[in-house]
């Protein structure tokens, strides 16, 4: 690693982190990407349904924000849906330009799809395959932006700030603070390393290792939530987890997604009986908002004692299913399913996190330099449940909007000369010890997919706070007691994911969205977004 002064630090390798560093460095800025495995390891890469976005004649901006206000429940924040989606073709078109060819029928139009809580067919795909496409564009150009360096295997640890410096608490006031920094973990030379620059973009993409099932890839551990919490900034809606209701049912922990955009093109859900069960369930039947349908699979599930559902779209023929889902079928087929013949066997899964770093419109947090988008933050659009293919949407508007914001903050803020704290380190490698770290994270996960799943109770989430906690103390001795690694660092973010999500449900005193407790099952009339924000420590 030579040179470790940039104007920029992105955290984060997925479409949020790399659109936002492109935009950054096309306004000059030098930008340094660290990203804590190979850069197209991320949740953008497994994408499949596509980015929901208002194209065609058939479809407008009011029928998108309404979709998008009714799937939330109640809790999105209008002025941002409006803004999001009115944003949107402007950001698709510049995908284009990057070379990105969304699958189009054979007219010349775009082939949409449609999926749950959509009300038309409004989402452009390159089959089913579209983050790796998206992914795939945007290194390229990455990779030509003579501006921009990508530091692969770096693993961010946490934000410096100027009061750190000052010997102020640590988490106390951000918003009279101000980035200066970074720690990160060079993970192939076992070094910690500071980095030096005003601006911090959290992109550090999803939480859902915190359950023991998801759709999610290694990487999502949450660890940008957990950096902009311990810096005292607030995070939002962390109840709001999003179960997928249909991934492949298998004995793996990391569940294959059978895309949305497969019930969109006609699949139907069916108990083991065979009955189509969701139009007892919902007007909109298998294309309900996808809390409503994960709920359904649950109910269903404990109904008849079944360890799984089917999704039935054998009356579409292979040819069809090879050329609309071609990974999907491959997929199912390597597990013995021909799915033009054969019911897929699907559970639920956690799958998004609609909550995180509390940002504006522009990707700003309270903490002066620190910027977030993508899924680690909550900007409002999604509310208490997310529209499918609203993340990719959201992740390309704020990324550009957030560029802007920092081109007029670097412009402002002031780059004295700073000695920053080197990183200390308080011990060796205790390799008997690492037990510790392999046994926590089971538990964790196993706590929260069994007491904080999708069915919830106070009782169930109490418990859980409970074993959150002591797991929590575990950890922090360890923390301090050793030298750090990826898979520690990786622990100590997940528990504190897990305390926010913990708090969060308990706060909420009613069922709204993908949040549902059997003690408040109803909603209330005034429904506020819960809000996490951590006490100040006593040392810097
Ligand atoms: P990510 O793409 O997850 O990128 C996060 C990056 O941060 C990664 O590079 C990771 O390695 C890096 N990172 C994390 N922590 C650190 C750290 N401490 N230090 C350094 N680097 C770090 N959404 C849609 O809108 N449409 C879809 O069709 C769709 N399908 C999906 C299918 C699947 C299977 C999954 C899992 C998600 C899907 N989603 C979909 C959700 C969507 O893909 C994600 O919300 C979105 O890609 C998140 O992008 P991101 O840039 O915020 O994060
Ligand atoms: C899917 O393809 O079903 C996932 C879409 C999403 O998560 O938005």
């Amino acid at each position: 690693m030579s040179s470790r002064i940039f104007d920029v630090l992105v955290v984060g390798s997925g479409i949020a982190g790399l659109s936002f560093a492109l935009t950054v460095a096309a306004q000059g800025r030098r930008v340094a990407i660290l990203t804590k495995k190979n850069s197209a390891d991320s949740n953008t890469n497994y994408a499949q349904g596509g980015v929901a976005c208002v194209t065609s004649e058939q479809d407008d901006f009011e029928s998108h924000v309404r979709d998008t206000l009714d799937a939330g429940d109640g809790l999105c924040d209008e002025k941002v849906v409006r803004e999001i989606v009115a944003e949107g073709p402007a950001r698709i078109q510049e995908l284009i330009e990057f070379g990105l060819a969304f699958s189009r029928q054979e007219n010349g139009e775009y082939d949409l799809g449609r999926e749950g809580g959509h009300s038309r067919r409004r989402i452009l795909h390159v089959k089913d395959m579209t983050g790796k496409a998206i992914e795939e564009a945007l290194l390229t150009q990455v990779a030509r932006s003579p501006h921009i360096t990508v530091l692969e295997h770096t693993f961010g640890i946490d934000i410096i700030t100027r009061g750190k410096v000052e010997g102020r608490p640590k988490g106390e006031s951000p918003e009279s603070d101000r980035v200066i920094g970074m720690y990160a973990l060079d993970v192939h030379a076992n070094k910690v390393v500071v980095f030096e620059a005003p601006v911090i973009l959290i992109a550090t993409g999803g939480i859902g290792q915190v359950y023991l099932y998801s759709t999610n890839p290694e990487i999502a551990t949450g660890d940008g939530v957990a950096m902009a919490y311990r810096a005292g900034v607030p995070v939002a809606n962390m109840e709001f987890i999003q179960f997928h209701p249909t991934t492949l049912y298998s004995t793996d922990e990391k569940r294959f997604l059978i895309s949305e955009a497969v019930r969109g093109e006609g699949a139907v859900l069916r108990n083991l009986p065979g009955h189509a069960f969701m139009t007892e369930y919902h007007p909109q039947a298998d294309l309900a908002p996808r809390d409503v349908v994960a709920r359904a699979i649950d109910a269903e599930m404990k109904k008849t004692g079944a360890p799984y559902v089917l999704l039935d779209i054998t009356d579409h023929s292979e040819e069809t299913l090879k050329r609309r889902f071609p990974n999907i079928y491959q997929r199912c087929l390597k597990n013995g399913l021909n799915i033009a013949e054969d019911r897929i066997p699907v559970v639920p899964a956690a799958h998004y996190n609609c909550g995180g770093v509390e940002t504006s419109l522009d990707a700003e947090t309270c903490l002066p330099g620190l910027f977030a988008c993508g899924e680690a933050a909550c900007t409002g659009l999604h509310g208490a449940n997310r529209l499918a293919s609203n993340s990719l949407l959201e992740a390309l508007v704020l990324a550009h909007r957030g560029a802007r914001a920092v081109d007029a903050y670097l412009d402002k803020v002031p780059r004295e000369e700073v000695a920053l704290p080197e990183w200390i380190d308080y011990g060796g490698h205790n390799e008997d010890e690492r037990v510790v770290i392999s046994h926590n994270w089971d538990e964790l996960r196993r706590t929260m997919w069994d007491y904080v799943g999708i069915v919830r109770s106070t009782r169930r989430l109490e418990r859980a706070r409970t074993r959150i906690r002591n797991l929590a103390q575990e950890i922090h001795d360890y923390y301090w007691n050793f030298s750090v690694d990826s898979s520690l660092l990786e622990l100590r973010n997940l528990i504190v994911v897990a305390e926010l999500i913990v708090e969060c449900a308990i706060q909420r005193k009613e069922s709204r969205g993908l949040h549902f407790t059997i003690d408040h099952p109803n909603k209330l009339s005034y429904p506020e977004p819960s809000r996490v924000r951590r006490k100040p420590d006593k040392v810097p």
